[in-house]
């Protein structure tokens, strides 16, 4: 059967035994909610900071869209001081099944809560809406077709005059061949968060691309078991493309954000005190157990600020008041 992509990508990932409906997504790649409890602990920061800004509310929100297995939800949960959790209501979303292992405290949606007041995180959650793919032709651009056996290709009509104006925004490709990949859908995603915000600050985390600098022939990617594979849409594999995040901040901004900063994880996750320095040296001889755990966390510190890699995602950070 041949589709546009935007319809193969939501039939693979979240069709009736779509594979995000089916699999964990940690048996096939790693995140930074993965790769360290460090990741949490600075989302806690975040949220406290966010929490004396409200004034101590008596219910302060977090809200983990694309919460995947929860771990980020939980991580926050269990790192929280008393004072804080007792006010805490944590939201995990996401369209799988409720992990069985998740802390009674949380609740498992399939839609953002009306009215938060709080934090609303989205860790690689905007790559994986599933976007439409067009290729430029003599004729302008044209939709890509994939047959959803065999990940083949062919060309379809037109985009329509919306996808057209969306691109003349925010993707000109340049000569025929080129690819772009329709960011509409994670734009529409990410106002809806905004438009749900009462109050507080909401932030997407993701491999994103600027106006300036978008890849000519696109991000599609498959994973499966901790490898790229092709992005064949049969439910077999994960299947994700790079987020233009200028593009879902503006659309923020026009569903109600009043601020607005678009940075890298290594900026944000430094302001946020992870700095990935090592310990001093002479601890090694007075407190060799709690050298090695600093070491230890300062690996796991650099990891996730490494510039070519979990640092260099892209940090969408809007608010509210
Ligand atoms: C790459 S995983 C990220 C998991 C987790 N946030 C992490 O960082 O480890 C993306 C998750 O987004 C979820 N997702 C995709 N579209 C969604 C939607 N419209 N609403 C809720 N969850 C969605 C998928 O089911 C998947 O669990």
């Amino acid at each position: 059967m041949w589709l546009t992509w935007r319809a193969a990508m939501e039939h693979a990932l979240y069709g009736e035994s779509g594979f995000y409906l089916r699999e964990r997504p940690s048996s096939h790649f790693r995140t930074s909610v993965g790769a360290s409890p460090v990741f949490a602990e600075a989302v806690l920061r975040e949220l406290a900071a966010i929490d004396e800004a409200l004034g101590g509310p008596e219910v302060l929100d977090l809200v983990d869209i694309g919460a995947g297995e929860g771990r980020l939800a939980a991580g926050v949960l269990a790192a929280a001081p008393s004072a804080l959790r007792s006010r805490l209501r944590v939201t995990a979303v996401d369209l799988a099944p409720r992990p069985s292992a998740l802390p009674e405290e949380i609740v498992w949606a399939k839609a953002a809560p009306d009215g938060i007041h709080g934090l609303v995180i989205a860790n690689e959650w905007l790559d994986n809406v599933p976007v439409d793919i067009v290729e430029q032709t003599a004729d302008g651009p044209r939709l890509v077709l994939v047959n959803i056996t065999n990940g083949e290709e062919r060309l379809g009509d037109s985009p329509s005059e919306a996808d057209l104006a969306w691109l003349a925004r925010w993707w000109r490709m340049r000569a025929p061949g080129e690819r772009a990949e329709i960011g509409r859908p994670r734009d529409r995603a990410w106002a809806s968060v905004i438009v749900r915000l009462a109050r507080g600050r909401a932030i997407a985390i993701d491999y994103s691309h600027a106006l300036d600098d978008r890849p000519p022939y696109g991000t599609l990617a498959g994973y499966r078991d901790g490898a790229t594979v092709a992005p064949v849409p049969d439910g077999s594999c994960d299947i994700t493309a790079h987020v233009a995040l200028d593009a879902c901040a503006a659309s923020g901004e026009s569903a109600g954000a009043v601020t607005t900063a678009l940075t890298t994880q290594r900026e944000a996750l430094r302001a946020l005190g992870v700095t990935g320095s090592r310990p001093p040296v002479e601890q090694a001889g007075n407190d060799p157990r709690g050298y090695l755990r600093a070491l230890t966390r300062a690996s796991e510190e650099a990891e996730l600020i490494a510039p070519g890699g979990l640092g260099g995602f892209g940090w969408l950070s809007q608010s509210r008041h």
